[in-house]
């Protein structure tokens, strides 16, 4: 089984792991030049650390303009970076590969199951911590797992090899709805820490962020449930509490995209929240307020933006 990885952050360099521990051929494929440079002088390897270990994995790496063809294609770029990416690789996929879409936020998945129709597409969140410390270079930062469930047409489970990863792989008959969850968490977390610049826990212990999260988790649960979302068990600002809780100390995805200068994947979260709203004829002042503030803090930073709506 070869496996092509688009995005070679964290997630997609823990999945080249993954995958070439299970015994996979992994290729990266590189944004350009630039990228396979440095990755040359990497060793062509990705190294691992943790407080006890580190380790390391060789894998092979192409250009979008490369020639082989692709059956099989995991994507872990940005969610915005999605379209383009594919869309750079298209002429070298076979009519009827799988690819699995591992990212933050919502909207993309849909994207690429209408645009892409002759493809097997499967969906995915990971709840496994890493970080990049440089190039090809991943702290990991707390074990989790990998949920896979298939998007539109019916088809396997999971994806070829993907049952030969360890830790297992969960395959996730709904994952429109584990989706949804891990937006709805994104939604209540990542702009609110992005905007006041506070580490996760701050949420819980300043009384007007509590206030503010709360007013989010309702509007976000409203839009759930009117798409026949059932979020938690629990209430989901229950839910955000005890993960607020549990990574009190770690700044947000968010706040460290804003903090590099990087773009943010609010499009793809607050942003998929409110054109859903909108589709459905309802308001979300809160989330629509947040999604504004952060769209001018980009603007402010010379950071591009979808300008989606
Ligand atoms: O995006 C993130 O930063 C994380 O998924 C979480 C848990 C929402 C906040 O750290």
């Amino acid at each position: 089984m070869h496996w092509y990885i688009l995005g070679a952050g964290a997630i997609g360099c823990l999945c080249a792991e993954l995958l070439h521990n299970s015994g996979a051929e992994v290729t990266f494929v590189l944004r350009n030049q630039t990228q396979l440079d440095s990755f040359n002088q990497a060793g062509r390897q990705v190294r691992f650390h943790d407080a006890d270990t580190s380790s390391s994995i060789n894998v092979d790496a192409s250009l979008p303009g490369d020639h082989a063809t692709i059956n099989h294609l995991l994507v872990t770029t940005k969610a915005y970076d999605t379209l383009p990416a594919l869309s750079s690789i298209q002429h070298r996929l076979a009519p009827d590969a799988q690819i699995v879409l591992l990212q933050n936020g919502c909207g993309q998945q849909q994207e690429v199951t209408r645009l892409y129709f002759s493809l097997q597409v499967w969906a995915g969140i990971t709840t496994h911590g890493a970080w990049r410390d440089a190039p090809f270079s991943i702290i990991r930062a707390g074990k989790g797992h990998i949920s896979i469930g298939p998007m539109g047409k019916p088809q396997p489970a999971l994806p070829n090899g993907w049952d030969m990863l360890t830790p297992p792989v969960i395959a996730e008959p709904n994952i429109e709805n584990a989706l949804w969850r891990k937006l709805a968490i994104n939604c209540a977390i990542n702009p609110l820490t992005a905007l006041h610049g506070c580490r996760n826990g701050e949420l819980l212990t300043d009384p007007k962020l509590t206030e503010q999260m709360l007013s989010i988790c309702e509007e976000i649960e409203q839009i759930a449930h009117a798409r026949g979302h059932k979020l938690f068990a629990s209430s989901l600002f229950h839910a955000v509490s005890e993960i607020a809780q549990l990574t009190g100390d770690n700044f947000s995805s968010m706040l460290q995209d804003l903090r590099q200068g990087r773009q943010t994947e609010i499009e793809q979260i607050t942003g998929f929240l409110c054109r859903e709203a909108s589709t459905l004829g309802m308001q979300v002042p809160h989330n629509q307020r947040l999604l504004d503030q952060i769209r001018t803090l980009q603007s402010r930073h010379d950071i591009k933006g979808e300008g989606c709506e």
